[in-house]
């Protein structure tokens, strides 16, 4: 940090980590001096447990949007830090942003506010959390070194430690939209992150999640806010997003000791949606963070893009695929993402998808609809999806959404 090893030192320690790996005691020293590289947050004793979950990205995630506000409703205080898109996949931080007037840019004292009032907070992340990561992460970036699973595991464990947590579940994807494809290299992160989080006295798990295609049923900010809010007021929420978010919090519940076993989670995590307990959490960070709360009343007030385009099954047959990475990029050809750090982006346009991989549609009726600027994006994005997705005479089978939980004893 104080510029006394030189840059190119830095690349070439990287690039040897890149190839050469490191060992469980070395990943945790680099996770360690990250981490103490900034500030460090501690809490009031009062109030319920502390608890956050960290997801590697994928394309439709808005679990983070739902499961913050579930989590608070159910006694963990989430002092939830969240990033921008990345890539192709959105980030939460700009779902967020959809909320004319809501403040992301938090410090300690707002978060220590916000817990006490309402048991959650989202924000950006602070300058102050690992330093040197940000530092490393933009040397890692331009040398090629991104995808070290002992990198990535000190970049993301040194600023979730860095929160003060007594839980941390993690969403480690994998498939086609994932940061990391293969499902061997999604568990051998997880298994090192479980390992540095536990190492540190925070009891840690992972759920390794299928990312072949978008998760729910909208991608792009305003859409998949809309779609986040519909599952906290209980309204035909997606099976699959159900699945991972429920499945998230339950374990969040027990590791936390918020709940004592996972039957009592799962109580707790149902009633808080349809009782609209967490809902109401949601309508109370929205204010409490300077929101205005009108449009999570009724999402039908969030930005609406001007040109909708409705895309229809060419004949009776299966839905079998959706690539979700292409979904991602798309998104980002429609002005729904950055290409260049900094950019403005359309928080209205995105794409709607009514029908799942595995349903059966009968021809002419509508599996996706793009919501564009204007009617050449809109027919360029038809033009896309139709070429990648995969149709079948024969039934296919629905992908389970949670494919594995990794917990330290495994
Ligand atoms: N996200 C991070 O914060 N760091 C990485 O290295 C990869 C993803």
């Amino acid at each position: 940090m104080e510029g006394e090893v030189k840059e190119y030192q830095v690349a070439a320690l990287l690039m040897a980590i890149y190839f050469q790996g490191l060992d469980p005691a070395e990943t945790r020293t680099v996770t360690r001096i990250m981490m103490e590289s900034g500030e460090r947050w501690t809490w009031s004793d009062e109030g319920g447990p502390l608890g956050d979950k960290h997801s590697t990205g994928g394309v439709g995630d808005k679990v983070s949007l739902i499961l913050a506000p579930l989590c608070a409703a159910c006694g963990v205080r989430v002092p939830m830090v969240s990033g921008r898109g990345l890539g192709h996949t959105a980030g939460t931080l700009d779902k967020l942003e959809t909320i004319p007037g809501l403040r992301t840019d938090l410090e300690k004292d707002d978060y220590d506010r916000l817990l006490r009032e309402v048991g959650f907070a989202m924000g950006g992340q602070t300058e102050s959390f690992a330093p040197l990561d940000r530092e490393t992460y933009a040397l890692r970036d331009v040398t090629g070194t991104i995808e070290s699973i002992p990198l990535i595991t000190a970049s993301i464990m040194s600023k979730k430690l860095a929160e003060g947590l007594e839980g941390l579940v993690l969403d480690v994807k994998w498939g086609d939209g994932a940061f990391l494809r293969e499902r061997e290299r999604a568990r051998e992160l997880a298994r090192s992150m479980i390992e540095v989080g536990e190492s540190f006295g925070v009891p840690t798990e992972a759920l390794l999640t299928d990312m072949e295609s978008p998760l729910g049923r909208t991608v792009g900010h305003a859409l998949e806010l809309k779609e986040a809010v519909e599952v906290l007021k209980g309204r035909d929420p997606e099976p699959r997003l159900l699945e991972v978010t429920t499945a998230l919090a339950e374990r969040l519940l027990v590791l936390t000791g918020a709940a004592p076993d996972e039957k009592e989670a799962g109580r707790a995590v149902r009633e808080a949606l349809q009782g609209g307990t967490a809902f109401d959490k949601l309508v109370a960070m929205v204010r409490a963070q300077g929101g205005d709360p009108a449009p999570i009343e009724d999402p039908d007030l969030l930005a609406r893009a001007p040109c909708r385009l409705e895309i229809r099954a060419p004949q009776d047959a299966v839905l079998a695929g959706l690539p979700a990475r292409r979904v991602g990029r798309l998104l980002v050809e429609l002005g729904g993402g950055r290409r260049t750090k900094g950019e403005e982006i359309d928080r209205a346009v995105g794409l709607v998808f009514p029908r799942a991989v595995g349903d059966r549609l009968a021809a002419g009726e509508p599996w996706a609809v793009v919501h564009a600027r204007d009617r050449t994006g809109a027919e360029k994005a038809r033009g896309v999806l139709e070429s990648i997705v995969a149709w079948s005479n024969e039934p296919v089978p629905p992908r389970p959404a949670v494919t594995e939980r990794l917990s330290r004893m495994q």
